[in-house]
């Protein structure tokens, strides 16, 4: 086995029951990816492991709900989260998915060996069972009142209010989620981990790890002190890993057993496919791994406590060296999450916006300490006043300059004394890789932008304009300098912005000999190479109203209630101009009833402002109040678009403003 240090870098499995929102990626995937390609480009021994969690029953209930099978569901879904992860460069080196057969053997070999051990307690518990449907119903399958808070939509695994773990029977009042059917209880055998059993194992080695951060040793300590209980395995469902032991029909592994053997079954089939089948066990059966684990906060008792216990159990496998686990993005103020229906897909903003500008600016908001909060403002200032304006303009001023000035050829450095910024930059690289190392992205992003900001300021210093005219040794030298940098700049950004990386080695003609960490700060371009062409890196950016696509990801189907949250009104339009250096929004003085209230509308390639005033229109009147480029708007209105034509909805005839629409 390999001597050196060994890295095994792990991002949560998402299910395969939706798309990636940018929820995810801040709370999971780019912080992985920041971590193994800084790690990659210092030539270190690291594997990044990911794929689709494919079973449990939000996977059942997804197929249910859209009258398919669980099959169509994953493959439906991996597929299309495959390809998010792929378009914005989250550089995996296997993205697994865990119906392959490979982690249904590795699954129940482990289960098999914790079991021949004599580790599993096997119960005869009660169980809630649906005779309409005909099955039992466990986790997500039922839902009723929280024991706890008294939410009334609280499911068999967990409320969603309060956040407690729960078991189906401890529900008041349990319905099914398939029929509405009240279950009778019914006996039934599992098996169950014997978490508690593990707890003085855990709390010391968790207590030994010293380097985590404060959010994830706090909650294991809250667990601790509550006590670890014994853990059903095992569950009454066809859908999953099947039970490998005789007399077992109808019953599958729990789905957060399998899911973290999933990083396991993916290494193995990564080596599989690097044809050295034997080489995973480099990974998780030696103590130079360190294996470090992504997740959102949600995940944490499953990877600092349940997965650890397990492999504890198991006897032979390295436990994580830690647990950088993030807490939530926010988008504009409210919650990205699934659950509540709300949040940015990332195949969607990708179909608008360059995969650059979404990794930096949610780099820029990673939660790490706290939850953050994305907006659309600050979208547009991270690309016009930081990408452009810093980066982008470095690069741009240097390679035009060489251009009109050297013939576009890289200038000599005949004296070699104005070596200070290279120095600095050395330096620099040290301060942005201690931030990688602690996982403080942000930092290393900071740090990052504050060597291409001292870039400019060394231009503006050195004042090669000037040095053009006086000294053209000296010019040759500063401008050869600009361009070492700027071949620097684009190792020293690569794990954030790769992309645009990849563009600046363009430009600058180089190959990628001396595309690593270490090269950052020294002389690598040859004299005399001619550049490559030039390109604007980041292109001003006005972000439209209609880009700004804030997606239900979830309901598809609304209730009566839901719908009747949803006030809409009769508006009647008073005045109305048009929003300065917008293509389409106008800015509208409505009155509805006896209130008067602003809104804006993305509406003026199809009405002139003088033909709105004294239209009667349909409006959403509680809409929570938002921004469109500065100016607030208090409500929607109504329109059909067809084929690139738009209609606003007015009444027909004479009605009140202020009448209720149903
Ligand atoms: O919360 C989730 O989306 C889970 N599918 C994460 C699983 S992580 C790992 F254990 F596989
Ligand atoms: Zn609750």
């Amino acid at each position: 086995m390999e001597n050196k240090t060994k890295h095994l870098v792990t991002a949560a499995l998402p299910y395969a029951n939706g798309y990636l929102h940018l929820g995810h990626i801040a709370g999971a995937y780019l912080p992985a990816d920041l971590y193994a390609r800084y790690k990659r480009l210092r030539n270190e021994n690291i594997i990044f492991i990911c794929g689709s969690d494919e079973h449990g029953t939000a996977i059942e209930m997804s197929a249910m709900k859209d009258k398919v099978t669980p099959k169509e569901i994953i493959d439906k879904y991996h597929f299309a989260n495959k390809k998010a992860f792929e378009d914005l460069g989250i550089s995996f080196d296997i993205y697994s998915r865990t119906s392959n057969e490979i982690h249904h053997k590795t699954t129940q070999e482990i289960f098999l060996n914790l079991y021949n051990k004599g580790y599993l307690i096997q119960k005869t518990e009660k169980q809630l069972y649906s005779e309409k449907d005909k099955r039992f119903l466990a986790d997500r399958f039922v839902e009723g009142t929280c024991p706890i808070c008294g939410y009334e939509e609280a499911r068999g695994d967990q409320c969603e209010n309060c956040g407690s773990n729960l078991s189906p029977l401890e529900l008041i009042n349990p319905k099914s989620k398939i029929s509405g059917d009240t279950p009778i209880i019914k006996e039934s055998v599992n098996y169950y981990f014997p978490l508690e059993k593990f707890q003085p194992e855990l709390e010391k080695w968790i207590k030994s790890k010293t380097n985590w951060k404060s959010n994830v040793k706090n909650y294991c300590e809250g667990w601790f002190k509550t006590g670890l209980k014994d853990r059903a395995i095992t569950r009454d469902l066809d859908w999953g890993v099947k039970v490998p032991l005789p007399n077992n029909e109808g019953k599958v592994i729990y789905v957060w057993f399998d899911a973290p053997i999933g990083y396991i079954s993916a290494t193995k089939e990564l080596f599989i496919e690097r044809n050295e089948p034997e080489k995973w066990k480099d990974y998780w059966c030696d103590t130079k791994t360190k294996l470090i684990h992504f997740i959102g906060k949600d995940n944490i008792i499953f990877h600092a406590i349940f997965f650890p216990a397990m492999l504890m159990a198991n006897v032979g496998y390295v436990l994580a060296d830690n647990i950088p686990a993030n807490e939530f993005l926010n988008l504009e103020g409210g919650k990205l999450s699934k659950s509540k229906g709300h949040g940015i897909l990332v195949k969607d903003i990708l179909q608008e916006f360059n995969p650059d500008l979404i990794r930096y600016t949610i780099a820029t908001n990673l939660p790490e300490n706290k939850d953050a909060d994305f907006s659309w403002d600050d979208f547009q200032i991270k690309n016009n006043n930081e990408l452009a304006a810093i980066l982008g303009n470095f690069i741009n001023r240097t390679v035009v300059f060489v251009k009109n000035k050297f013939d576009n050829k890289i200038p000599e450095r005949i004296n070699n004394k104005d070596v200070e910024i290279l120095e600095y930059l050395k330096k620099q690289k040290n301060i942005v890789s201690e931030c990688y190392e602690n996982f403080r992205f942000r930092d290393a992003l900071n740090e990052t932008m504050n060597a291409v900001r001292a870039a400019n300021k060394y231009f503006n210093d050195a004042e090669p304009w000037k040095a053009i005219k006086e000294d053209k040794v000296k010019c040759a030298e500063i401008i050869n300098n600009c361009l070492q940098i700027c071949h620097s700049i684009s190792i020293l950004i690569a794990p954030i912005l790769p992309n645009t990386s990849d563009k600046i080695i363009k430009i600058l003609n180089k190959d990628k000999s001396d595309f690593s960490w270490d090269k950052i700060g020294e002389i690598c371009l040859k004299s005399n190479t001619e550049l490559g062409e030039n390109q604007i890196l980041f292109p001003q950016l006005e972000i439209k109203a209609e880009e700004k696509f804030v997606e239900a990801i979830t309901a598809d189907e609304i209730t009566v209630d839901d719908f009747k949250k949803i006030k809409l009104r009769v508006a009647k339009i008073l005045e109305c101009e048009l929003v300065p250096k917008s293509k389409k929004l106008v800015k509208l003085k409505i009155k509805v009833g006896e209130k008067e209230k602003q809104i804006v509308a993305g509406i003026s390639e199809f009405y002139k402002p003088e033909e709105l005033v004294g239209k009667l229109i349909i409006v959403v009147d509680n809409l929570k109040k938002s921004k469109l480029m500065g100016i607030e708007s208090h409500g929607m209105l109504l329109a059909g678009k067809i084929n690139g034509k738009l209609k606003i909805i007015t009444v027909d005839g004479e009605i009140e403003s202020g009448a209720e629409v149903n």
